[in-house]
């Protein structure tokens, strides 16, 4: 159905389904791939194309399996979409025989796929014949199995010899709607209460959120058009207290947060302490989106736009009380909430996030006053991004010191009968922390 409440045809949908893949596979993220979709067809394409991409590295090997050679990129598109929604894990909810009926119209109704549909109609029903087989020697595939590029699961294991397995399960799992209550608005019990009044069950999670037990959209939350509650996961919650444990609240301190689009984290400090908030980012339309969440939450900051490494482009030579620096990096943390990642990213582009954190640390700590506080983080399970990045920047910056930080946070969810070892026990995505002290000069 469209929100006009005709039903929308699901070879059309699987026709845009593909295009989204393959947008994703040339570089585009999904939500740029997906604001591309006609409007009418974005939700289902949207809910869609996230069960593909969670079955996806299932789909390449039995489209391997299936076709000697690879098709042509269209075709190829629709075979892995209509593969990765047959597969038993996906959830799709649609009989066999009605997708692979409908892939097959999607391929005759378009011109480019028009050619192939007879390749597409023979792939499909052979693997719905042979399907047992196909599963099995399929499930042989590190990445059929694990739903990552090889590269990914490889530098993982090597890592986390011993945990990479649950890493990755986690990271295949279905994030909840975590919720942050603005404290200048309303408290975690009161806040919990209303969504109580609306119809919404939830459970408090940290020391502001709130985890929805059935997502919903914004609009349907108590008071989100007010301010008084932000989407933020659980971990992400963790930055701004952190920061703000080691200030002295006796003076309103200034705090730099140098990548700060969309701006959770900067609205955040605000909501929680009286710091003066200068909130940059190299991107000048997130930018924008920082003063609209800043405004909607009845909160003020200085917003720049400006690249955060650059310091001569921006800075006045004030320094700063606190940084946070929430650095660019892989998002390989919170693929559970966003599965394009996974099939988005190259494995060349790990060395160039490395080289931006280390450009953006080396460039940011001079700004900070002695005794000064500066909290990196990234999204990312990957160590290279995190605990190997701050112990060589420790290495060599020896008036740098490390205080009590949590470290990497694998992601896991709050049901798991078997938790990733040595994570707290809340349901949150991957995330790493390390809170740096300058020592006195
Ligand atoms: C992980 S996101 C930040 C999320 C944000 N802190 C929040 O909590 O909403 C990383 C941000 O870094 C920005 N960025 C990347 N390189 C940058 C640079 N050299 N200077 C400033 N910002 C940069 C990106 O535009 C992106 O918005």
């Amino acid at each position: 159905m469209n929100v006009s409440g005709h039903k929308i045809e699901l070879w059309r949908q699987l026709q845009a389904v593909a295009s989204v893949v393959l947008a994703i596979r040339s570089g585009l993220s999904g939500t740029a791939a997906l604001n591309d979709v006609p409007i009418e067809l974005r939700p289902g394409v949207q809910a869609l194309t996230f069960l593909v991409l969670r079955s996806f590295g299932r789909a390449q090997a039995l489209q391997e399996l299936l076709a000697k050679r690879a098709p042509p990129p269209r075709t190829q598109a629709l075979l892995l979409t209509a593969l990765a929604l047959l597969c038993p894990q996906s959830g799709a909810p649609y009989e066999a025989f009605t997708l692979v009926n409908q892939a097959v119209l999607a391929a005759k109704r378009s011109e480019v796929t028009r050619a192939q549909a007879g390749f597409i109609n023979g792939c499909l029903r052979r693997f719905l014949r042979e399907r047992e087989g196909l599963m099995a020697m399929s499930g042989k595939n590190l990445v059929a199995l694990w739903n990552r590029p090889l590269w990914w699961i490889r530098l993982l294991m090597n890592e986390q010899p011993h945990g990479w397995q649950a890493i990755l399960r986690e990271g295949n799992g279905r994030p909840p709607m975590t919720l942050r209550v603005n404290a200048r608005k309303g408290t975690v019990p009161g806040y919990v209460a209303a969504l109580m009044r609306a119809g919404l069950e939830s459970i408090a999670v940290g020391q502001s959120g709130v985890i929805l037990r059935q997502p919903c959209p914004v609009q349907e939350l108590p008071g989100f058009a007010e301010g008084l509650v932000s989407v933020q996961d659980a971990a992400a919650q963790l930055a701004a207290p952190l920061l703000l444990r080691e200030l002295s609240a006796a003076s309103r301190p200034r705090i730099l947060d140098a990548c700060a689009a969309p701006g959770g984290k900067t609205a955040h400090l605000l909501e929680i302490s009286d710091a003066a908030v200068t909130a940059l980012d190299i991107d000048a339309r997130r930018c924008g989106r920082i003063s609209e969440n800043l405004r909607r939450l009845g909160l003020d900051a200085e917003v720049m736009v400006a690249d955060a490494a650059e310091t001569s482009t921006w800075w006045d030579g004030r320094l700063f009380d606190a940084i946070l620096l929430d650095a660019p990096c892989s998002g390989s943390g919170v693929v559970r909430r966003h599965p394009d990642i996974a099939w988005l990213r190259r494995e060349s582009d790990m060395a160039q996030f490395v080289a931006t954190q280390t450009r953006l640390l080396n460039a940011l700590w001079p700004l900070l006053k002695p005794k000064g506080k500066l909290l990196y983080c990234t999204c990312s399970i990957f160590r290279t991004e995190g605990e190997n990045q701050i112990q060589t920047f420790l290495a060599h910056n020896t008036g740098a010191r490390i205080l009590p930080s949590p470290g990497h946070l694998m992601p896991q969810g709050g049901t798991n009968p078997e938790p990733v070892r040595d994570n707290s026990t809340d349901d949150h995505d991957g995330f790493y922390f390390a809170l740096l002290e300058k020592c006195a000069a």
